[in-house]
């Protein structure tokens, strides 16, 4: 099934009317209209240069910096070392009443997501873990400087899988009680949204730091830090605790992903890696980590430097150390420490990013480019093939030489195919639902999918049956 674009009149009525709460997206009303016009129009650009220098041979995925005075070497699209630091535009507020850090009630929802958290503690989404679709995309623009389609993309698939589309409310954790969900419950064949922990959904194995959802011994628990990933992660960085050290950069937390990936295949029979839960969200938020968690300062010329150093990286994931080394993890306390900066707004870091942070990912360990999962013993990972799930258009070799077919591959089998079949799941009736994801997630990767002209012919694929001879597929 496709996912049409036109627009859904319920629904464009209650979002054009939602741009009002965008002050970073001020111009931004397009967006809203049709739903394809570009707003990141320098990212735009500087994904079709960096199509251009490719196709030229120009080697690197991503533009490598010379390393001076710390600078990465593997940098966002748009490099945030190319602008001036600027104190006044990049510190975020954490000081006033309404966004000093405030740990979560008794009754307040935390979930997976240490970006989410953090933004409930700070006030910057509702405290109470519910947020909602404008709210959500305005808090991580704001507060991260995450580019207009991907904070888009993200929050739609939220609010459409985990979360109510009638009052576009969601839930950063579990469910959220069924009061004032109005006729929700009607469309819904599980009758109540179940926030963004619902596992194989968003919520994908081989995480970060959290345990998978079937592991031995997990308890089913996907939510909560698990210290001995954590402890991987700070050797990974050399224990370095320099403070203002860029240790926790793109290229160590994507070789974090993939030692995760292979403890995952070597200790979860049920390991699976779905197309979007698991090839896109866990890959994309160990870049998250690295682009998002850190701080930014000046350089000796007075350029931003941006630098993840071992005490924002604790404090992002709501973990103590000790003078002995001791890790403790207080769940829901997620935080940014005074003095943080967030990356110039200039430098914002989009989906076409993470298109090319899956092609690095891929350069580290070619594994974290497939789609499957173990037979139910540990150790039996196997692939589905893109050839048989493209109908030969695709292949491995094409998607890891090629970042717009990567990014047409992404978009047919993540968004095309894979929505509407999860969609059938879970929704009653599909027309209205079909048409919010045409346009809130569909038209964003439509538009870096088929930026410059790229064709991007669609192919038909059989997702479910392929994902349903594994046995960690199952969605909770
Ligand atoms: C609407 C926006 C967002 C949604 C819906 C969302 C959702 C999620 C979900 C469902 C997970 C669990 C994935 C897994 O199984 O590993 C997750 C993990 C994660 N997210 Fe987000 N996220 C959003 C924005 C952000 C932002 C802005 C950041 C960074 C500031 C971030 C950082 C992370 C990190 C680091 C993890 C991995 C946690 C771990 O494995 O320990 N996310 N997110």
């Amino acid at each position: 099934m496709k996912i049409s674009l036109s627009i859904g009149a319920v629904l464009s009525a209650s979002l054009i009317a939602g741009t009002q709460a965008f002050p970073h997206f001020a111009n931004r009303a397009e967006a809203f209209g049709d739903g394809l016009k570009s707003e990141d129009s320098e990212l735009t650009k500087a994904w079709l240069k960096k199509i251009d220098e490719f196709k030229a041979g120009g080697g690197d995925y991503e533009k490598r910096a010379d390393s001076n005075g710390g600078g990465r070497k593997l940098t966002a699209l748009i490099n945030p070392a190319n602008f001036k630091f600027n104190a006044d535009e990049q510190l975020v507020d954490i000081y006033s009443e309404a966004h000093r850090f405030q740990p979560p009630g008794p009754n307040d929802i935390r979930g997976p997501c240490p970006g989410l958290n953090l933004l409930a503690n700070h006030g910057y989404l509702n405290r109470n873990g519910v947020t909602t679709l404008t709210q959500g995309i305005d808090a991580i623009n704001r507060v991260f400087g995450v580019g207009y389609d991907l904070a888009l993309a993200l929050n739609a698939y939220a609010v459409v899988f985990n979360g109510n589309l009638l009052d576009l409310t969601w839930s950063i954790g579990g469910p959220y009680g069924s009061s004032g969900l109005g006729a929700i419950t009607n469309l819904l064949t599980n009758s109540e949204p179940k926030g963004i922990n619902a596992h194989n959904i968003y919520e994908g194995d081989a995480s970060i730091v959290r345990q998978d959802y079937y592991a031995p011994g997990a308890n089913h628990d996907n939510v909560h830090v698990y210290l001995p990933y954590f402890e991987d992660l700070l050797k990974l960085g050399g224990n370095d605790a320099t403070e203002g050290k860029d240790v926790y950069n793109a290229e160590l937390m994507l070789q974090h992903k993939a030692n995760r990936w292979h403890e995952s295949v070597a200790t979860n029979p049920l390991f699976f890696n779905s197309a979007f839960g698991g090839l896109v969200v866990t890959t994309a938020a160990e870049r998250f980590v690295a682009e998002f968690a850190a701080n930014n300062t000046a350089d000796e010329n007075g350029y931003n430097r941006i630098y993840l150093d071992e005490k924002n990286l604790l404090a992002f994931f709501s973990v103590t150390k000790d003078a002995n080394g001791k890790l403790t993890y207080t769940p829901g306390h997620e935080r940014l420490l005074d003095g943080w900066y967030r990356r110039p707004l200039a430098a914002q870091f989009g989906l076409e990013d993470i298109v090319l942070t899956l092609l690095n990912a891929a350069k580290i360990d070619p594994s974290l480019l497939s789609v499957g999962g173990n037979a139910g013993q540990v150790n039996t990972f196997t692939g589905v093939n893109v050839g048989d799930l493209t109908g030969g258009v695709y292949n491995l070799e094409t998607l890891l030489n090629n970042p717009q077919a990567l990014s047409c591959y992404l978009y047919q089998i993540g968004v095309e195919e894979l929505i509407p079949t999860q969609l059938g799941g879970l929704y009653k009736v599909l027309g209205t639902v079909l048409d919010f994801v045409g346009k809130n997630i569909a038209g964003p990767w439509k538009k870096v999918a088929t930026a410059g002209n790229n064709p991007c012919d669609s192919f038909n694929s059989n997702i479910k049956e392929a994902y349903a001879k594994y046995p960690g597929s199952k969605i909770e």
